[in-house]
């Protein structure tokens, strides 16, 4: 039995991997989220003098980039190859300095993924099952649920993936969707048997559990939530091995034209990428005693790190470098939605160098706005607001003020210290964050400092003692100085350009975490001081904002955290068939309203306002997710939505639609509740009518045929 145990005692090496983002795209500024961080806290180690080995790379294989590969007319290995080197490109560009750099694609991808199915199958832990799939006789492949399409068997919306439907949000499989077409050419699907090789997550169970606990308490909550629930729920056997072409041939008989799935040979690729740069990569790969694993991701890939990737190596029953801790990130989104290049929405790295704002800046406000706890959000506002207050006025303010006056009544001569100013609490509390990987709220507490630092400035006025009390003057700027190398050295792992900057001007080399709370030597002759950071305008950032904003415009200024309740409300197109008066209430109707199919019953306060027969045969936006209600003894299921201003009340008008279509806010297409809400909570979203248009939390009310008229001419009032 393997002990996970591993010994405490003794300096470790340290692995650090950051998740090996796909390489059929150019990465956006979420993608770069995970990378950064991993690379902000191996440049803190490597300061502090660790043993630290950062692994990155690109994953390479899979249906993804086959399917891109068709769209662009390429090979998939030419595909990959072109994206690698955007991707190569972009990481450089962002100072993103990995100690290993590789690809899955590589030769010895495959000798160490062929090497541990080997041994997983002479264990036992391989499974053949023969299962039935979708199969395109047309491209020739079987086809990934989604990459089907069809007519969802609930609701009937038309085009429900096979995965899922985005009219009803039922769970699907391929197999069930009525008329279902590839989605690469349109051709109707056979079902076909196929035999894959499966692991036996069921087997590996009771190991794998025991390495979890003795693991977990060093995971943040969401791998360690997600985690349990999996194991709770029992682990399922996973196919491992797929009908395509690209990726790592599968070494069995029977299986010659099939490829190892791609989460088999990406996490590999962690090992695989160390493997190509050290000779002796078993020395940290295979060590658990003397090498830490810390692995960095998206939230996304949790069960691939902590459930998957471990049950490979500990199948092989030999003694790995399993992950110790692990830093997941929530989703960053772009302010008017998803990042989506078709739609050109959104910023993407490539459009992040054009802007001509320097990296380290990029880098600073992506970990400042790093989802550490929730997804989080970039606005342009935001990113203005945080350069011009943060960087400008607040860090580079303090460097710049002072070099500016050592130069200019120092003769640029850095004076002697008499009296020490105290801020080892900070600096202690920095490391700590940091090591402890709370990338974001280090961060905060640097700026914190740098904020103390303005304030000591102001103070002590050296401006005025340096004419009446030369002394304090000294001090007081030896003691400034002292501080901005400190912050410099703070700020490294995050703007290393920048820090690097600051250390020139004092002809420092080869700094370390160190080097932190000591005094510089006296008499240093410091060179000419530039501005580190240029303040972002008002005019310029128009120019981003239109340029990737797609043709949305979001308010300037406008509410931009409702994110969460947009997330809240499940809205349908619904078809009223007959309306009849309340039998106990006077105001009242009750409408039988058909969305897609399904007949609901709703109450509706609708008869002051509007003839039986301007509603029967109509179409409506109804809210289908409120808790149903008993109103004067009439159930109600459905929430009828209508504008409201002063006593006009005019309904919202779904043109071209048909009932059971979704209506949402544009860019939040994919988020549709599928929990009930209560009316106070419903009340306490933002749904209003301005110009004429519907919004919800200030994004546009659509749905995918068209546009949302408010009727009676109302133009703008509240939405209930
Ligand atoms: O989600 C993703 O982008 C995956 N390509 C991450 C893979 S991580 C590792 F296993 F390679
Ligand atoms: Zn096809």
């Amino acid at each position: 039995m393997i002990n996970f145990r591993t010994k405490k005692t003794g300096k470790k090496k340290i692995i650090v991997t950051s998740a090996l983002p796909y390489v059929n795209n150019v990465p956006h500024l979420g993608t770069l989220i995970c990378i950064i961080s991993a690379d902000v806290y191996s440049r803190f180690l490597r300061l502090k003098n660790e043993d630290v080995i950062y692994v990155l790379g690109t994953d390479e294989h899979g249906t993804t980039a086959e399917v891109k590969a068709k769209e662009e007319g390429l090979t998939p290995k030419k595909l990959v190859d072109k994206y690698f080197k955007i991707h190569k490109k972009v990481y450089d560009w962002f100072e993103i300095k990995p100690d290993c750099f590789g690809r899955t694609s590589s030769k010895e991808n495959t000798k160490i993924t062929v090497d541990i199915f080997k041994k997983l199958d002479k264990n036992g832990y391989i499974k053949e099952k023969e299962i039935e799939q979708t199969y395109c006789n047309k491209c020739k492949m079987f086809l990934s649920d989604r990459y089907v399409e069809g007519t969802c068997p609930k609701c009937k919306y038309e085009e429900a993936r096979g995965d899922q439907c985005d009219n009803c949000g039922m769970l699907l499989d391929s197999k069930e969707l009525l008329n279902p077409k590839c989605k690469l050419c349109g051709e109707k699907p056979v079902i076909k048997k196929t035999k894959h090789l499966f692991m036996d997550l069921p087997k590996i169970q009771p190991e794998l559990k025991r390495w979890i606990d003795s693991r977990k308490k060093n995971w943040t909550d969401n791998a360690r939530t997600m985690t349990e629930a999996w194991i709770k729920k029992g682990l399922r056997e996973r196919a491992i091995t797929r009908d395509i072409k690209w990726g790592i041939k599968v070494p069995k008989k029977g299986y010659e034209k099939k490829v190892f799935y791609s989460w088999f040979d990406a996490p590999i690729g962690y090992i695989s990428i160390t493997a190509e740069h050290i000779k002796n990569w078993e020395k940290l790969w295979k060590n658990p005693e003397k090498v830490r694993l810390v692995q960095f991701m998206g939230k996304d890939n949790i069960p691939f790190h902590t459930i998957l990737f471990p049950s490979f190596l500990i199948g092989t029953k030999e003694e790995w470098t399993l992950m110790d801790s692990i830093s997941v990130n929530e989703y960053l989104n772009y302010e008017t939605g998803k990042f989506s290049k078709s739609r050109n929405q959104g910023v993407f790295a490539d459009d992040a160098i054009k802007t001509g704002i320097k990296a380290d800046v990029w880098r600073y406000y992506l970990m400042r706005q790093r989802p550490e706890k929730t997804d989080s959000l970039f606005t342009w506002d935001d990113f203005q607001e945080k350069i011009n207050k943060e960087l400008v006025a607040n860090i580079g303010n303090l460097i710049h003020r002072t070099l500016f006056f050592i130069d200019k009544f120092y003769d640029s001569k850095i004076p002697g210290i008499k009296k020490k100013l105290d801020y080892k609490k900070d600096v202690d509390e920095i490391t700590k964050l940091i090591d402890e990987k709370e990338i974001r709220k280090s961060l905060n507490k640097i700026l914190v400092l740098g904020k103390k630092g303005n304030q000591y400035f102001q103070e002590q006025k050296p401006w005025e003692t340096i004419k009446t009390d030369i002394k304090k003057c000294d001090n007081a700027l030896a003691n400034l100085v002292g501080l901005i190398k400190d912050i410099a050295i703070l700020l490294y792992p995050f703007m290393p350009e920048t820090s690097e900057n600051v250390f020139d001007y004092f002809r420092l080399k080869n700094v370390k975490w160190d080097d932190l709370l000591k005094p510089l030597k006296r008499g240093t002759v410091i060179k000419k001081p530039k501005p580190l950071f240029n303040k972002l305008e008002d005019d310029e950032l128009d120019k981003f904002r239109k340029k990737f904003s797609g043709n949305k415009k979001p308010e300037k200024g406008g509410k931009n955290m409702s994110d969460e309740n947009l997330q809240k409300l499940n809205l349908k197109v619904g078809k009223i068939i007959e309306v009849k008066d309340h039998p106990n209430a006077d105001k009242l109707y009750v409408l039988k309203v058909d969305i897609g199919g399904e007949e609901k019953q709703s109450v509706a306060g609708l008869k002051n306002y509007y003839k039986k027969e301007e509603l029967e045969g109509n179409n409506f936006v109804f809210v289908i997710n409120l808790e149903p209600a008993v109103l004067r003894g009439e159930k109600s299921e459905a929430m009828i939505l209508a504008a409201l201003k002063d006593d006009n009340l005019g309904l919202l008008i779904p043109e071209n639609a048909l009932s059971g279509e979704k209506v949402f806010a544009e860019g939040f297409e994919d988020k549709i509740s599928e929990e009930q809400i209560s009316f106070n909570d419903f009340k306490g979203l933002s749904l209003d009518v301005k110009d004429g248009k519907a919004y919800y939390e200030n994004k546009l009310l659509k749905t995918s045929s068209g546009k949302i008229k408010i009727d009676k001419g109302l133009n703008e009032g509240k939405i209930m």
